[in-house]
Formats: C-alpha cells, structure tokens, sequence
C-alpha cells in the first residue's frame, strides 16, 4: 500500500491499515470503537469469534491497539470513548476493555472522563444511563497536558441529534475537548474507526492534521463532504466549546 497520506480516510479493516503507517508517526488517536451492532464474524487466532459475543469486540479492541502502539508517539495519547448498554453485556464492558489494554497491551491509563450527557435517553425502571467515558491511555505516564485553562474531568454535552447519515455520531465537542488538551497545532490525529467523521472535522477546524481508517465506503463519503464543506466556508477556528 501507498505511503499514508494527511488529511485522508483509508477505506479498510483498520488492523490491517495500522500496519501501514509509520512508526511513531502519531500524536494522538481519539476513537469510538463499534461493539453492539456489527453482525459478521472476526477471526482472531484459530478460532472465529461473533461481534455479538461479549469476548469478541474486546479482541478487535485490543488487537487494533496492540498494532496502533508503535506508531504512537513516545509521548502521545490516546482518548478511547467508550459507552456500555445495561441489555447486553453489562456495565463493566468499558472496563473489561481498558483492562485488557492495560495488561496484555501495556498501556498506562492516564485519567478517565465522563461524558455526562444532557440529553440521554430516558429508562423506565433502571437508572437512565447518562454517561459514557473516555478513557486517556499512554504509553508511559504523562504527568502534564497542554490544558490552558482550568478544567475537570466530567464533559457535558448533548448526544448528537443525528442528521449525519450514521448512528452514532460523535457530538463535536467530545473530538474538540481531547484535542483543546491533548494535542497541538499541526499535531497528527488518527481516528481508527472514523465513522461520519466527526475527529476528522474537528481537526480541519483546529489545524490539526488527521488520519482515518473506515471500513464503510459510505462513512468515508460522510467524512469527506464533512471536511470539504467545513473548507469551503473556512473562517478563523471558534472557541473550544466545552460546556463544564
Ligand atoms: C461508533 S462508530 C464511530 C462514529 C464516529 N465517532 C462518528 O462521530 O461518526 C464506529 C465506526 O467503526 C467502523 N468500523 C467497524 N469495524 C471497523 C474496522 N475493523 N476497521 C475500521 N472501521 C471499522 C464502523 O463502520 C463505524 O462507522
């Protein structure tokens, strides 16, 4: 495969597409794996796994960031949003997840924020399920980040209303947050699994520079009119919008 371009989503299975990039290329990965809703099979080893069994999508988790780990920078971060369903497979998932991370992958978890949402999905008879997190990884502890002003670790804002041709679409602010305190101008930011491309718009807003990897031709269609037409009306970058 060609040499990884800026500013592109690669169509593909993004393990395979992690290989391609160059070692310590990336500043910072911010990602919302997918891991209710997917419906074919994945082989890991010698055995296949569905995406609807609970051990699988851990798996595919785990591997992409075992392959992604060396093209990290020494000092980059990862911001990995994950959200759990009370139906399937339990409140811990997140954690399952990050565990994994921790100690087959040997990344160090750094901090955790909640997304507290404004506007979730009201249950009956269970506590409506308001949060989700993102959980900041790295290779080696980091002790400082490029936060300007004072902040904490609960993010609220609203789920996206949709409109964009995909489910479950990042709300703008969350790509926008990570990249107000974990990154630079001109850093490069991959998405793994870019969907509308939601990381890919806050970066062209941030002067940021960003990778991503879909398997959807669809997806990567959304990503693209996304970015051309956030170019096509360019003016100055606004403020981070963070409600606290
Ligand atoms: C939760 S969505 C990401 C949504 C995105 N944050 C946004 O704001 O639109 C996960 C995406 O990963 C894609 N995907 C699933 N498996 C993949 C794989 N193995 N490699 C690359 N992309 C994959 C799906 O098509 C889906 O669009």
């Amino acid at each position: 495969m060609a040499k990884i371009e800026l500013n592109k989503t690669y169509k593909g299975n993004c393990i395979e597409l992690a290989n391609t990039l160059e070692n310590e290329s990336i500043d910072c990965i911010i990602t919302s794996p997918p891991y209710y809703n997917s419906s074919h099979k994945y082989q890991r080893g010698t055995g296949f796994h569905y995406t609807a069994d609970v051990g699988e999508p851990l798996y595919v988790i785990q591997d992409v960031f075992e392959a992604l780990k060396p093209k990290l920078k020494e000092d980059g971060i990862i911001c990995l949003n994950l959200g759990f369903s009370y139906g399937e497979t339990g409140v811990m998932r997140p954690f399952d997840i990050v565990n994994r991370l921790r100690e087959k992958g040997g990344y160090f978890v750094n901090d955790v924020v909640i997304w507290h949402k404004n506007n979730p999905i009201p249950m009956q008879n269970r506590l409506t399920n308001a949060i989700e997190y993102i959980f900041i990884l790295s290779k080696h502890p980091i002790g400082k980040y490029y936060t300007k002003k004072y902040t904490h670790n609960v993010w609220k804002f609203s789920v996206d209303g949709g409109g964009k041709g995909h489910s479950a679409v990042f709300p703008i602010d969350l790509p926008l947050n990570c990249i107000e305190h974990f990154t630079q101008e001109n850093d490069v930011v991959l998405d793994c699994f870019m969907g509308s491309g939601t990381t890919a718009e806050a970066c062209v807003k941030t002067k940021r520079n960003f990778i991503g990897f879909e398997i959807n031709q669809d997806y990567i269609d959304l990503t693209e009119k996304r970015v051309e037409k956030f170019l096509n009306n360019f003016t100055e970058p606004s403020l981070f919008g963070n409600e606290m």
